[in-house]
C-alpha cells in the first residue's frame, strides 16, 4: 500500500510518498524563502502552484512508482495560510480525481507528531509538538489528540524568526540562532514565562532585544535565549509526564531539529526513567510524508473524504479533528509483514 501525501501550509510545499509501514519511499520539497520580511500568503501560494507538479514527478521517479501504484492521497487540510493550503488541496484533488484514488484530508498538527510517533515505536508517549506557528504539549485520550499546554502568545519557531530577522538575520532564524548559540558562553537573564503547562514568548522577544540594544553580543544572546526558552519548553513537557503519570516523549515540528532542546528534554526524560525520541530533521520540518503517512493511517481506519466536503480549515487546531487510527487501537508502526 503506498499513499501519497502533499503539504503546502505555509513556506515548504513538499511531496511525500509512504507505505504502509512508514517506510518514506520519497520525498520532494522546496521552501519559499521571502526576499525580505515575513511571509506574503499570495506569493508563496503561486511559488507552490509552480512547484508542485515538479516535485510531483520527482517523488514518483524517486519511488518509482506509476500512478496507478498509488493507492491513496492526502492533503494537508488546516492549520495553515488560506492560499497556501487551497495551492495544495486543489493539486490533491485533481489528482484523486484524475486517478481514480482515494482522498484523505488530514490536520498538519497532527501529522507533524503521527510521522515522529511511527519512527520512535512507542504506542502513547507524551508529544512535544514545537514548530514555527505551534508550541503545545500534547496527550491522546478518548478519540483525539489533546492540548495539555501551549504557547499563549506566538509559536516558539516564529519567535526565534522574528528575533533573527530583528537582528539583522535572514529567515529561518531557528537553525542559525543554534549555530551562533555554540559560540556563546554567559547566561543573561531573560523573562522565563511558564503559567502551569502554558508558555509565552513575547516578553522574551522584547527583553532579549532590548539587551541586544544595550550592545550584548549576539552568541550570548543567542545562547541565552536557547537556555531560556527551551527551559521552559522541558519545564511544561515535565509537569505533563508527572500529571499524567506517563513515561516516554516524543519530539516533533521543526523546532525538534535543535540539539540543544533534544539533549534537555531527553536528559529530563531519562532522570525520570523514561525514552525521549526526535525523528530525523527531515521529517521534523514540514515535509509531504508525514502528510502521506497520516493518511494511510486515516485510510485503515476511515472513509474517504469526497472532493465536494474536502475544503480547507486555516484554523483547524490539533484537537479539533478525531484520531481514528487510534481510537481503533493501531500500533504506532505495523510489524513488518512476513515475506
Ligand atoms: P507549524 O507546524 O506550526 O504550522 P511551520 O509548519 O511553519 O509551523 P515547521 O516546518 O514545522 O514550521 O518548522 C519551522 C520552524 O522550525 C522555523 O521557525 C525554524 O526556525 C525552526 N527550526 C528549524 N530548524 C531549527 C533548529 N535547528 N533549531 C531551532 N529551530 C529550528
Ligand atoms: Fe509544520
Amino acid at each position: 500500500m503506498t499513499v501519497l501525501g502533499i503539504e503546502s501550509t505555509a513556506h515548504t510545499c513538499s511531496v511525500g510518498i509512504v507505505d504502509e509501514r512508514a517506510e518514506v519511499l520519497a520525498l520532494a520539497s522546496d521552501m519559499y524563502r521571502p526576499p525580505k520580511g515575513g511571509i506574503h500568503p499570495r506569493e508563496a501560494a503561486n511559488h507552490h502552484v509552480d512547484r508542485l507538479p515538479e516535485l510531483l514527478d520527482r517523488a514518483l521517479n524517486q519511488a518509482g512508482l506509476r500512478p496507478g501504484e498509488i493507492d491513496g492521497i492526502s492533503f494537508a487540510q488546516g492549520p495553515g495560510l488560506g492560499p497556501c493550503l487551497r495551492a495544495g488541496a486543489t493539486v490533491a484533488r485533481a489528482l484523486s480525481l484524475a486517478w481514480d484514488r482515494p482522498l484523505f484530508p488530514v490536520n498538519h498538527c497532527v501529522s507533524h507528531i503521527e510521522i515522529a510517533r511511527a519512527l520512535s515505536g512507542l504506542e502513547d508517549p507524551i508529544l512535544l509538538y514545537a514548530s514555527g506557528g505551534n508550541t503545545q504539549v500534547i496527550a491522546y485520550a478518548r478519540g483525539r489528540y489533546r492540548v495539555l499546554g501551549e504557547t499563549i502568545d506566538i509559536g516558539i519557531g516564529n519567535f526565534l524568526d522574528k528575533l533573527w530577522i530583528a537582528l539583522g538575520g535572514t529567515f529561518p532564524g531557528g537553525p542559525q540562532i543554534e549555530a551562533e548559540a555554540k559560540r556563546g558562553s554567559t547566561l543573561h537573564p531573560l523573562p522565563y514565562s511558564v503559567h502551569g503547562m502554558d508558555v509565552a514568548f513575547s516578553g522574551l522577544l522584547t527583553a532579549t532585544l532590548a539587551l541586544a540594544g544595550k550592545g550584548a553580543e549576539r552568541p550570548d544572546l543567542a545562547f541565552s535565549v536557547e537556555t531560556t526558552a527551551y527551559s521552559m519548553l522541558t519545564e511544561i513537557t515535565e509537569r505533563a509526564l508527572a500529571h499524567r503519570q506517563m513515561t516516554h516523549v516524543v519530539l516533533g515540528g521543526g523546532v525538534a531539529c535543535n540539539e540543544r532542546l533534544r539533549g534537555m528534554v531527553r536528559t529530563m526524560v531519562e532522570e525520570r526513567g523514561g525514552t525521549m525520541f526526535a525523528p530525523p530533521r527531515s521529517l521534523c520540518v514540514d515535509n509531504g510524508a508525514m502528510i502521506a503517512w497520516t493518511g494511510e493511517l486515516a485510510r485503515r481506519s476511515a472513509r474517504p473524504t469526497p472532493v465536494a466536503d474536502s475544503a480547507v480549515d486555516p484554523r483547524q487546531r490539533t484537537d479539533k479533528v478525531r484520531a481514528p487510527w487510534r481510537e481503533a487501537g493501531l500500533p504506532p508502526r505495523p510489524v513488518p509483514s512476513a515475506p
